[in-house]
């Protein structure tokens, strides 16, 4: 498996729209960084992590090359994803299967040479950290919501596939936690890339990239200074999840606790 390994990962400068070589030297990604990549729609930020995650050799659009601990990834990197260190989990993931999630998971399980049934429950349980909607065990992958699938790939790529990289291209919409998955995915040292436009996500990394007509334009690192705003959007944030929970539970949202009369309305009751 990966966990014992540590992967450092090399972004060598592509070219942008325009065929113009990118501005930087290079991009080094060592283990248990985090970093976000944000730009407009269309700038180019998947295509970033794309390259990542193929471990392009000069054969994608944008020219780029990586490299795995300073060299070009061996073959077998590439050709097998069980030997490849990087998940990537998109908005568009989906799992074709249309098998439960105890299978599913079971599959991927023995797949890995692992002990079944005690890291199953771990799974999804720690899944079900990530997601609003809780997962049930017996239903079905093709079930489950964007959030579920989304939290469960996650969930999977930490404990079963013990995956040093972790590529998330804007998972931040709808049914997930993300302070709890960002917290979880340091305590396991993971090395993560985001593709964002979250405040919260792209404050809280160490690192942000930002993409401009298929460049990297400016690679910022904020060493604390923006720490002071990471505290602000942290409560909004935690205020919006408690908000958004409550509205989905179906509850009416006065600017007071609930009176009586209003209770009475909301229980159909004459006031
Ligand atoms: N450096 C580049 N050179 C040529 N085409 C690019 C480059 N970067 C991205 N593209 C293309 O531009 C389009 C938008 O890029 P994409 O990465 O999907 O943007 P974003 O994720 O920021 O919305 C895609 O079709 C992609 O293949
Ligand atoms: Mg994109």
């Amino acid at each position: 498996m990966h966990s014992e390994l540590a992967y450092e990962i090399t972004v060598l400068p592509g070219t942008n729209r325009d065929g113009e070589t990118e501005g930087f030297d290079r991009i080094v990604i060592r283990p248990g960084d985090t970093i976000s990549i944000v730009g407009p729609t269309g700038s180019g930020k998947s295509a970033f992590i794309n390259d990542i995650e193929v471990l392009a050799l000069d054969d994608t659009v944008t020219g780029r090359n990586i490299l795995v601990n300073g060299a070009e990834a061996p073959e077998e990197m590439v050709r097998d994803p069980a030997k490849k260190p990087i998940a990537s989990i998109t908005q568009n993931t989906r799992v074709i299967a249309d098998l439960s999630v105890v299978k599913f998971l079971a599959l991927h399980i023995r797949a890995r040479n692992n002990d079944a049934r005690e890291l199953i429950s771990r799974t999804i349980a720690l899944a079900n950290e990530f997601t609003g909607e809780k997962i049930k065990e017996s239903v079905r992958m093709s079930a489950l919501s964007g959030g579920q699938t989304r939290s469960l790939l996650i969930a999977d790529a930490i404990l079963i596939g013990q995956t040093p990289i972790l590529l998330l291209d804007e998972i931040e919409n709808a049914g997930i936690n993300k302070e709890r998955v960002i917290t979880c995915l340091r305590e396991y040292q993971k090395t993560v890339i985001f593709v964002t436009h979250d405040p919260y996500l792209a404050l809280i990394t160490d690192r942000r990239i930002v993409m401009k007509n298929g460049a990297v334009s400016a690679v910022l690192e904020p060493k604390g200074r923006e720490s002071g705003i990471i505290a602000t959007v942290t409560g909004m944030d935690t205020s919006l999840w408690d908000l958004r929970e409550r509205i989905r539970a179906g509850e009416l949202i006065s600017d007071r606790q609930p009176t009586a009369k209003t209770t009475a309305k909301k229980a159909g009751v004459p006031a």
